[in-house]
């Protein structure tokens, strides 16, 4: 079990909870039979669609086709991950954890309990400094900047005095330990072995997980100087890496999901500002590049998100490169213009609140903001641009609205469309290839399953999950050809694999099965819209899986061919292993041959 918690335990408060007592906490129910109803707080409703099944304890939505059972609907309202939800519901139930999980890895639960441990002393002592009388210039600067006491205690502001060794001191007064304030990047050590604070007449940010812990902190310098850095940092530690955090998303994080939007901002004093003048969806990025660990801690409250970033800033058109990995992981990504020589923290204190407001709801789609770049340079300097244009769009796995966007791109930049589906196939093919060609030839057959981009054979995959979901009779056949191996990293292979243990026991499924098994929102969320939705008579769903099966198997086999060819490229001087390699290549292209045919 991933969460590193076992199975026998995850049962065991699973048990122990009601779903429908949990969620009556959060939604209020009436009771019609075995279900219970009400207003769905996933998606914006009237009239109760949510229903929540007391006997199977599953949850389903018929309006959003959010589904699952006590543990997704946890995670999914809190936005937290599966671990910390079996912990409050084992806290709940009054189910000691503590022990297995000190058997699980117990060295590293160690460190990073330490680490936040150390982390949470610093904030407090920065905070109490920051509230004490020498921490003045500080508190009139952030109160300059407009934020009152609340924002600063409930964002956690603190102060680190001028001075070598204020924190340390305070540690050894409090029994801390030195050698975690180093762990964490708290303290430096010299050459010479000497010890020192790292921050010092610094405004300190800390920076806080979804558990709500603290992990890391920035510190602003109170007056700029020439030479020395605005912001320091800490380190890269067991619990902070820099990627897998946003700043102000476990404050923001209720608005986020309320407003249905996130706002990214650059800086720690944009959110700050923005949330102390009422626009509370913000995040920053703090000046680090998107990353897939961002894109994935804000899907669990949005699927919308706007880059405020400013305008002049060199690395906008840099950040709107980035801003791939944010649309590969499926969010619908806009962004707004502020005005120039602005930064959401200058507008919102000339202008207010609404101007805010006004300019994220005018965000366009960072499709159009990129088309209208391209229609502003001259005709002849464009190809750079749509080309970087349509690589972005091969990351649409939408094909519906990729096929919109094309058809704009086309109309507005007046080029034929199906030149433009041609590049942009041909765009696909060559990422693929990069793909593969980024592997280990020693390690091909492995990497072989691996390098199944989601792209084709992820949609193979799919829909094998969604034929199974339908007709169950058909896992005989699909599992008696289907090599798991082939599927790649698709994140249907655990669902996959679950069907197929439970074919080989001779089991077949419930709805409820399938919610109490997998504690991934999105996973939860697929298979129950799956069941719910009627599929036509009369489809010939064998044929369909053998048609599935037959790609994924295709599809390795052009990767082993183009992994060949690679290969052979750089066999030129050793004419053995070039026959050797020819031989293997005609016996692929016959093999695949046989799969097209049948
Ligand atoms: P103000 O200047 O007070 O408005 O702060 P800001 O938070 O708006 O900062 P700014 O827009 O200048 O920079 C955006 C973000 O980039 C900051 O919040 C920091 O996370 C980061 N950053 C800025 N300057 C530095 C620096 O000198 N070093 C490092 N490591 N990060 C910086
Ligand atoms: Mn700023």
């Amino acid at each position: 079990m991933r969460s590193g918690i076992p199975e026998h335990k995850i049962d065991e408060i699973r048990d122990a909870t009601d779903i429908v007592e949990l969620v009556s906490g959060y939604v209020t129910l009436k009771q019609k039979g075995q279900n219970h109803f009400g207003l769905c707080p996933f998606h914006n409703e009237k009239t109760p669609s949510f229903s929540v099944h007391a006997e199977k304890q599953i949850f389903h939505c018929f309006g959003c086709g959010a589904g699952g059972n006590a543990f997704t609907f946890l995670m999914r309202y809190e936005g937290t991950g599966f671990p910390d939800v079996v912990k409050f519901l084992a806290q709940r139930a009054g189910i000691e954890l503590e022990f297995e999980q000190e058997e699980q890895d117990p060295d590293s639960a160690r460190e990073n309990e330490a680490l936040f441990h150390i982390n949470e002393f610093a904030a407090e002592w920065f905070q109490e400094s920051l509230f004490a009388d020498s921490g003045k210039p500080a508190m009139d600067y952030l109160k300059n900047r407009g934020l009152n006491v609340d924002q600063i205690k409930s964002f956690g502001l603190g102060y680190a005095p001028p001075g070598w060794d204020n924190l340390m001191k305070r540690a050894s007064e409090t029994a801390n330990s030195e050698d975690a304030l180093l762990l964490a990047g708290l303290i430096l050590q010299n050459d010479a072995g000497r010890r020192y604070d790292r921050f010092r007449d610094r405004i300190m940010f800390p920076v806080w997980n979804l558990s709500g812990r603290v992990v890391a902190f920035g510190g602003r310098i109170l007056e700029e100087v020439e030479n020395a850095p605005k912001y320091l940092n800490s380190p890269e530690t067991a619990v902070y890496h820099k990627g897998d955090v946003l700043y102000g998303l476990f404050q923001n994080r209720d608005a986020i999901r309320h407003e249905r939007k996130v706002i990214f901002v650059e800086g720690y004093m944009d959110v700050l500002s923005l949330v102390a003048r009422g626009v509370a969806n913000v995040v920053a990025t703090s000046g680090t590049a998107l990353t897939e660990g961002q894109a994935r801690l804000v899907r669990r409250y949005t699927r919308n998100v706007v880059l405020m970033y400013d305008s002049d800033l060199a690395g906008l058109a840099a950040t709107l490169r980035g801003a791939d990995v944010l649309i590969e992981n499926g969010l619908d990504v806009s962004v707004a213009e502020l005005p120039a020589g602005h930064d959401p923290d200058s507008l919102i204190r000339e202008q207010g609140k609404d101007a805010i407001v006004q300019v994220a709801n005018q965000a366009g789609s960072i499709f159009e903001h990129r088309l209208n770049q391209i229609l502003e340079t001259e005709p002849k300097n464009r190809t750079h641009g749509i080309r970087a244009l349509l690589e972005s769009l091969t990351r649409v796995k939408d094909m519906i609205q990729r096929s919109v966007l094309m058809t704009r791109a086309a109309n507005q930049l007046g080029i034929e469309e199906k030149v433009l589906w041609a590049e942009l196939e041909d765009l696909s093919r060559k990422r693929q290839h990069q793909f593969a060609r980024r592997s280990e030839i020693g390690d091909r057959l492995r990497d072989v399953g691996k390098g199944s981009k989601p792209d084709r054979s992820g949609k193979a995959v799919d829909d094998l999950v969604r034929i199974l979901l339908h007709d169950w009779s058909l896992a005989e056949f699909v599992f008696n050809h289907l090599d798991l191996s082939l599927v790649g990293e698709s994140d249907k292979l655990s669902v996959l694999t679950y069907m197929r243990n439970q074919h080989t026991g001779g089991g077949s499924p419930s709805e409820a099965d399938f919610l109490h098994q997998f504690h991934d929102v999105g996973l939860a969320q697929f298979v129950v819209g799956e069941l719910h939705t009627e599929w036509e008579d009369g489809m010939d769903l064998h044929k369909w899986a053998a048609d599935c099966i037959n790609a994924l198997q295709r599809d390795r086999i052009q990767r082993q061919i183009d992994i060949l060819r690679e290969e052979l490229k750089g066999a030129a001087d050793d004419p053995a292993r070039v026959r050797e390699i020819v031989k293997e290549l005609g016996e692929l292209e016959r093999l695949k041959q046989a799969h097209i045919s049948c």
